[in-house]
């Protein structure tokens, strides 16, 4: 969507995965200042995202919507400053039927969703300072036009509410095959590609809850010409830090959402994570690989049900190259240079995640544990890309 905004994949924190609705304004407040004295906001972590259950169980007597009072008690606007006075982005939830997935679901009261106050909703978002909407259809009916009709009302009313807002939408629930029935980079600016995530590695679905890493990667993979500035496909919010899964299996689930150019947002506690979630989350080759200026999404060289390779072209003419694991045992990925669209003969290897360098002749090849993902950036000739060094694109001013 040429909006303005998502020119790379947004990053972020959604409270949904690790909170869903025990969510308040001190939790999100904590967060934020989690993420300033993590360091990650200077990573590009920005947009701070609070999912369902923030609204009170009905609009009020002018049909405006209202904070959950005893969650919210100094409102969203308060909220919102509070994040843009630390260089945060501000990010809401809502839903475009009658009411929003918690609700839908019954449990959370009320049915307070967009339908019929689209424009009024905008505005309201605009006024509380939002830069973000995640725009979830709840209901398990509805055709393809009338998902269209609806998510392009709120663009429309989002282009015309007077503030850049990120417009994020999730059509999944009336899927009824793998991926979205359309590429949605006509109405949002990204777009959920799966049903929910978890913390596990396979589930075994692939067009049901919850989804696993896997799932959604093999999903996801195929939708890479989809992906522009401006538009990303969205295979949901990370479960890094969250448990249930290896650290080489996180290490791969951060690697691919890189290589995949999906919206890089947390779902974890970012109040208490450990060095190998830290070190995940804020690996800075991986971050300028994912927010590269060209915004392509990986595409996939060679796959044989164990050894997968995904490459991924890079603003300065490096090339990004995943080698993935997806078996049980530690084998050997193997691509070439030529393979992933490099002429020359000499080629330098930078590894993501050690930042060690080395020499290529042409062979790229790594013994790759199960589950792994080794992720190379391939520059022509022997002088590797310095390792990025990222510069805040904010300077906040904090209130006291
Ligand atoms: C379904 C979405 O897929 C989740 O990410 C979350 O937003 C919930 N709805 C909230 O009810």
């Amino acid at each position: 969507l040429e909006n303005g905004v998502a020119r790379t994949p947004p990053m972020g924190w959604n409270s949904w995965n690790t909170f869903g609705c025990n969510i308040s304004e001190s939790l999100i407040k904590g967060m934020a200042d989690a993420i300033v004295n993590s360091g990650m906001r200077d990573l590009g972590y920005q947009y701070v995202v609070v999912d369902d259950c923030w609204m009170n169980s009905t609009r009020d007597s002018a049909g405006n919507l209202q904070a959950n009072a005893s969650r919210f008690p100094s409102g969203m606007k308060a909220l919102g400053d509070y994040l843009h006075a630390r260089g945060l982005k501000f990010g809401i939830y809502q839903a475009p039927l009658d009411r929003t997935c918690a609700q839908y679901f019954g449990s959370y009261p009320g049915a307070t969703g967009a339908q019929g106050h689209e424009t009024q909703d905008a505005r309201q978002f605009a006024a509380w300072g939002v830069d973000y909407l995640k725009y979830d259809w709840c209901s398990p009916s509805g055709t393809i036009d009338d998902q269209v009709r609806t998510f392009a009302r709120m663009r429309d009313a989002l282009a015309a509410a007077g503030r850049p807002i990120l417009y994020s939408i999730n059509s999944n629930s009336i899927h009824d095959k793998t991926g979205p029935r359309r590429n949605w980079g006509d109405v949002a600016n990204i777009w959920r590609t799966t049903e929910d995530i978890t913390n596990a590695w396979n589930t075994g679905q692939t067009n049901g809850y919850p989804m696993g890493i896997q799932n959604i990667v093999d999903v996801t993979v195929p939708l890479a010409s989809y992906a522009r500035p401006g538009a990303f496909n969205d295979p949901d919010m990370m479960e890094v830090g969250r448990g249930g899964m290896t650290d080489t299996e996180m290490r791969s689930h951060f690697a691919l959402w890189a290589m995949m150019a999906s919206p890089l947002i947390a779902g974890n506690d970012l109040r208490n994570m450990n060095a190998a979630t830290q070190t995940i989350l804020k690996n800075q080759n991986l971050i300028a690989i994912n927010q590269d200026t060209l915004g392509l999404q990986a595409t996939q060289i060679s796959n044989d049900g164990s050894r997968r390779v995904l490459a991924k072209r890079l603003g300065n003419g490096d090339v990004a190259v995943a080698l993935f694991n997806q078996s049980g045992s530690t084998t050997t990925v193997s691509t070439t240079a030529s393979a992933i669209g490099l002429s020359g003969g000499s080629f330098t290897l930078r590894d993501a995640w050690t930042n060690a360098s080395s020499s290529s002749t042409g062979a790229i090849s790594a013994s790759v544990p199960s589950h792994g993902t080794v992720v190379y950036r391939v520059t022509a000739g022997t002088t590797p890309t310095p390792t990025p060094t990222v510069t805040p694109t904010v300077t906040p001013t904090v209130t006291p």
